[in-house]
């Protein structure tokens, strides 16, 4: 059967030439038992989250690797973040060509990150069930300033700062000056610890992780607590949150006098519009967790630090408007 024989649901539309269904709005739901298209060029079935809420610069895609299958192993400049929705399986990855692969291995609720421009595989580790990858990418960015597939796809630089075929790349775990955890493989993040973080709001810790040794894709795990929230915030920044634990009530509103009240939970993705206010508060009796990821591309190349609550646009308006110079200027024609 192919795509064109299947009817596209309703609020959704499939992208023939990218062979993607792509679901509209601001919330999917259920992520394990996800409608699928089929994806003959990658001879996979994927659904591509990428257009909800309008986003252009964060790509999310779903997609299976077959029972006992593998998806080819290839190279490219965006960086990339998987959770993993069902299943299990292992990557290979590797920077220099003739170095030996370095295996990892994952399941159902891990987090993982491949390196920009490094090489890797995917396997499915079971002969009868398929596993579900989520992956995160800035890959829609990158194509847009640099308008070039072969940029993104077939570029020889190697990033080798980021990944240069390091023995414990899947095992090291480093805290960081500026409060972020280098970490390239998260294992059952539902459940791993977190921080206390009052600034953020009522009973939340979290922590935030730089992945892959990204410079845009930024993940954060944050936990409430019962009837714990997230202080009101919005930011320039387009993220995707995943619920991990429990379920949520969000409230959305935008300057345009739209305001959404959204219930979600513990399977689905949530993407608040780009600049909109919005605040995640727990429901039920136990604390709850979702994973944010984020593309920071403006919050870094404005010099911002502050990703997580949202600085808007930093103040550059001067204090000295001019370099006062006791010198002679020539007269002005
Ligand atoms: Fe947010």
């Amino acid at each position: 059967m192919t795509a064109a024989d299947i009817p596209v649901p309703k609020g959704m539309r499939y992208d023939e030439r990218r062979q993607f269904l792509l679901p509209q709005g601001l919330v999917a739901r259920h992520l394990p038992s996800h409608p699928l298209f089929p994806r003959p060029k990658r001879t996979s079935q994927a659904v591509a989250f990428d257009e909800m809420s309008g986003n252009t610069t964060l790509g999310v895609h779903m997609s299976q690797v077959a029972p006992g299958g593998m998806k080819p192993g290839h190279r490219h400049l965006d960086e990339a973040v998987f959770y993993i929705v069902s299943g299990h399986g292992w990557s290979e990855l590797k920077q220099s060509d003739d170095a030996p692969v370095q295996r990892v291995d994952w399941k159902a609720g891990d987090m993982l990150s491949i390196p920009a421009n490094a090489w890797h595989q995917h396997f499915n580790g079971s002969a009868d069930e398929p596993a579900l990858q989520l992956a995160f990418k800035n890959t829609r960015l990158l194509r847009k300033l640099f308008g070039s597939r072969d940029f993104v796809y077939a570029n020889e630089f190697r990033l080798a700062d980021r990944y240069n075929d390091e023995d414990d790349y899947w095992d090291s775990r480093t805290e960081l000056a500026d409060g972020y955890i280098a970490q390239n493989r998260i294992a059952d993040v539902a459940n791993v610890p977190l921080r206390d973080a009052p600034d953020a709001g009522r009973l939340v810790s979290m922590e935030k992780y730089r992945m892959g040794g990204h410079l845009m894709l930024d993940v954060v795990a944050v936990e409430l607590g019962r009837k714990g929230h997230v202080k009101a915030h919005r930011h320039l920044v387009e993220e995707a949150l995943l619920a991990v634990k429990g379920h949520f009530r969000t409230l959305i509103w935008h300057e345009n006098g739209r305001e959404e009240l959204i219930e979600w939970g513990e399977g689905d993705i949530l993407f608040p519009p780009l600049n909109s206010w919005h605040q995640h508060f727990a429901r039920g009796h136990e604390p709850v967790r979702y994973v944010a990821v984020r593309n920071v591309f403006l919050n870094r190349a404005f010099g911002l630090d502050d990703h997580e609550m949202g600085t808007v646009l930093p103040d550059r308006y001067p204090d000295v408007l001019e370099p006062d110079l006791d010198r002679d200027l020539p007269p002005r024609a």
